[in-house]
């Protein structure tokens, strides 16, 4: 596990974490949402485009070789990092969003067809139910759901018959964003395997928490943005098992994805580049691959410990203020923490935790069909990184305590 030091010492690395909002030191406990980069990170954008930034893949000159040479180094640090059998089963885009509407589309045109079924659980993220709504919309195919139970855990009894219904893919995320809960994806991927069935995985909440094997996982398609592991907005992966992304239509046309065109046909260019239409996130692949070295060199395993020890910490605080009621109590969780306060509206209660600088999410987290099934408005919800610290945790609970003597 990291030592206080250590935690020290990496906290200098992020520059954003060193400032006052209203006064306060900034306190942030909104990492779900995006967390914060460390300057080595920042300063490969610089480096990037003050040296090499040109457009790859399609030019001789010198800047075009460098930066096309170190974008392909990028895709295979994030072969080795989910150790990918290939490099060219990772597909850059631009976050797990585009991912899943990238399979979506393509496996949807593909395999989707009226009286099919693809399935997705009650804890997913809006970005892994909308696009498999458009999909089974456009062709006639129906959305099932695996129900969880109150401590926000899949309920599996039934899985088998869920499977057996002509189903033709489960979508399913690997960690809960509202709530932290992880999934036992191997154990589902193992029994959809059993129909022939192919999984999706959405880790963009576990990808800079766990240790990610996909070939361990078995999993066909798993999809995660960099923006949560401490890297750029703007670029994601979606890795693909070869034989799977062979099969199925490019998703965009454009530049890039082709072999060759004429008025008359257009024939497709090889993997990962059939679906990297355009012009690609030079500049933020490289980040990333910064990103993975700066966690690869404090070790997921630490960083799990580490976070791990933040959550006890904090349920263990959070639980003893008056009224707190936390969603969320799976045994296997990541460092998420949601809840109430009383009757206190989460918006009401994130206003004034702004104002004393902690920087939490309220809302429904982009989890409606979850916050109905709890009959809740939603939740306030903070979720730790890395750099935070329990005497942030401390400063949190003051704040809340502060917050139920004005509402309470
Ligand atoms: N999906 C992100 C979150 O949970 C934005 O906050």
């Amino acid at each position: 596990m990291l030592d206080k030091n250590t935690v020290h010492d990496l906290r200098k690395q992020f520059p954003i974490l060193h400032q006052t909002v209203y006064n306060k030191p900034l306190v942030y406990f909104d990492n779900a949402a995006t967390n914060q980069k460390p300057q080595r990170v920042i300063n490969i954008l610089n480096t990037y485009y003050s040296t090499i930034n040109s457009n790859i893949h399609r030019g001789v000159h010198y800047l075009s070789q460098q930066a096309t040479t170190a974008f392909e180094e990028s895709r295979q640090a994030v072969q080795t990092f989910i150790n990918a059998r290939h490099s060219y089963e990772v597909v850059f885009t631009r976050g797990t969003t585009e991912s899943i509407n990238l399979i979506a589309s393509s496996f949807g045109k593909r395999y989707l067809g009226a009286g099919d079924t693809v399935l997705i659980s009650a804890m997913e993220h809006h970005s892994n139910i909308v696009p498999w709504q458009m999909a089974c919309a456009e062709h006639g195919a129906t959305l099932k759901v695996i129900p969880i139970d109150d401590s926000g855990s899949l309920i599996l009894d039934n899985l088998e018959q869920l499977l057996e219904n002509n189903c033709r893919l489960v979508a399913l995320t690997h960690v809960s964003n509202t709530l932290g809960t992880i999934n036992p994806i191997k154990e589902i991927i193992e029994r959809a395997h059993k129909y022939d069935i192919p999984v999706l995985i959405d880790g963009a909440q576990a990808i800079s928490h766990l240790q990610i094997d996909v070939q361990a996982l078995d999993c066909d398609f798993y999809c995660f943005s960099a923006h949560k592991m401490y890297a750029p907005m703007g670029i994601g992966v979606l890795y693909g098992k070869e034989n799977l992304l062979n099969e199925l239509p490019p998703y965009q046309g454009g530049g890039e994805m082709i072999k060759t065109v004429t008025f008359d046909k257009t024939t497709f260019n090889e993997l990962p580049f059939k679906f990297e239409a355009g012009t690609p996130n030079v500049g933020d692949a490289l980040a990333l691959k910064e990103a993975i070295d700066f966690m690869n060199e404090i070790g997921l395993d630490a960083i799990r410990n580490y976070e791990d020890y933040l959550l006890e910490y904090a349920t263990k605080k959070l639980t003893a203020i008056d009224g707190v009621k936390i969603y969320g109590t799976a045994h296997e969780k990541t460092s998420v923490i949601s809840f109430l306060l009383g009757n206190i509206h989460p918006y009401d209660a994130g206003i004034i935790l702004d104002k004393l600088g902690i920087a939490v999410r309220t809302g429904h987290h982009c989890t409606q069909p979850l916050m109905d099934f709890y009959k809740i408005p939603g939740t306030i919800r903070a979720s730790f990184a890395l750099y935070n610290t329990t005497e942030e945790i401390d400063t949190f609970v003051d704040a809340l305590h502060k917050v139920n003597l004005m509402f309470g």
